[in-house]
């Protein structure tokens, strides 16, 4: 018997950060009476920017992680720098590749009209993520809210908290139990590379010098999208049938060695670990709802670690704190 999950989560989060989750606080009525508009603008400005460019579902999703491992899901990541705060979108694995952001500003401003000083930009961006993955054809959930907005942003945590795309099993799953995020986890919202696009610069190393990867595919993306030396932002679809559908595609993907990063094939075939990850990719590469299931189970989990309560604020504007 170990410990019930919503404390492990708290106590690991505890040790990992300073964000406190206290399980609860969160629930999925917390506008109804202030702000009752609130799933309908959300969604409706999702369906713009995804009508205008799928992609942008993608982009959403993966915001919604980055801030979600840094400091907590609290809108930190939308901090713009100044001449006096660093803030998160220069960091490594952001800059110049993280996307979406006017989105956010556009629905913040619709939410706004309605429901003045009322509706964190972090529930904003859970909303949205949920709203992203549905409008691709994947699943939809019930998204707890009541998130505070931080005051601050962190820089390094995002240099160090976010995983690189040549991480191993073992440092994958490190940085996900540091959030109080397991194995099963890890492998259902790593299914998120069903949809969305990568820069050569993160799978050129993958696709010339690994052996884990299928050959055929691996010519395929170097004649396409990836030369040895240069085309660093050149864009490949995370997966190549579909990658505007969220579907089970990604973890066909993996059985087959067919995918761009090095830190997706990590979770099949890789030898370490103790085949975990390896009987989670094969269940969902044979069962699309088992994954949709599981997907759906795994952002509300990501989703909790959160600012509730009194902590933090409503920022009226996303990129600036409100004083
Ligand atoms: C498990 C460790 C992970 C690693 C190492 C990783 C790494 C990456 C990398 C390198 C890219 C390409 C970025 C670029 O070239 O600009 C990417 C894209 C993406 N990631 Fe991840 N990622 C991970 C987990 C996740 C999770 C948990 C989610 C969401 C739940 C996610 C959602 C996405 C999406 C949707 C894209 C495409 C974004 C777009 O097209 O704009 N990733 N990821």
């Amino acid at each position: 018997m170990g410990m019930p999950r919503p404390l492990l989560l708290a106590v690991a989060l505890m040790a990992a950060t300073a964000v406190v989750v206290v399980d609860g606080q969160l629930f999925p009525t917390f506008y109804d009476a202030t702000c009752p508009v609130l799933p309908s603008v959300v969604r409706r400005g999702m369906a713009q920017a995804v009508q205008k460019e799928a992609r942008m579902a993608a982009s959403i999703l993966r915001l919604f992680f980055h801030d979600c491992f840094v400091n907590g899901c609290d809108a930190s990541i939308l901090l713009d720098d100044t001449a006096n705060f660093t803030g998160e979108k220069n960091a490594g694995p952001n800059a110049n590749s993280l996307r979406g952001y006017e989105v956010i500003d556009a629905i913040k401003a619709q939410v706004e009209a309605s429901c003045k000083a009322t509706v964190s930009c972090a529930d904003i961006v859970a909303l949205a993520a949920r709203d992203a993955v549905s409008l691709l054809g994947g699943p939809s959930w019930t998204v707890q809210l009541g998130r505070r907005d931080g005051q601050t942003a962190n820089q390094n945590a995002a240099n160090t908290n976010l995983p690189p795309p040549d991480a191993t099993l073992s440092d994958l799953l490190t940085r996900f139990s540091a959030k109080g995020l397991d194995a099963r986890d890890l492998t259902a919202l790593s299914g998120a590379h069903t949809v969305g696009w990568a820069r050569c610069t993160t799978f050129r190393a993958h696709i010339y010098n690994d052996t884990a990867v299928d050959g055929a595919f691996a010519a395929q993306v170097r004649g396409k999208s990836c030369p040895s030396a240069g085309g660093d932002g050149n864009l490949a679809p995370l997966e190549l049938r579909a990658p505007a559908a969220f579907d089970n595609g990604y973890f066909k993907d993996l059985v087959a060695r067919r995918v761009l990063l090095r830190s997706d094939q990590e979770l099949y075939g890789s030898g370490a670990g103790d085949g975990t990850t390896d009987a989670l990719v094969r269940a969902y590469a044979a069962n699309a709802t088992l994954f949709a299931a599981d997907f759906a189970a795994a952002m509300v989990r990501l989703g909790r670690l959160a600012l509730t309560g009194k902590s933090g604020e409503v920022r009226i504007n996303c990129r600036r704190v409100n004083s």
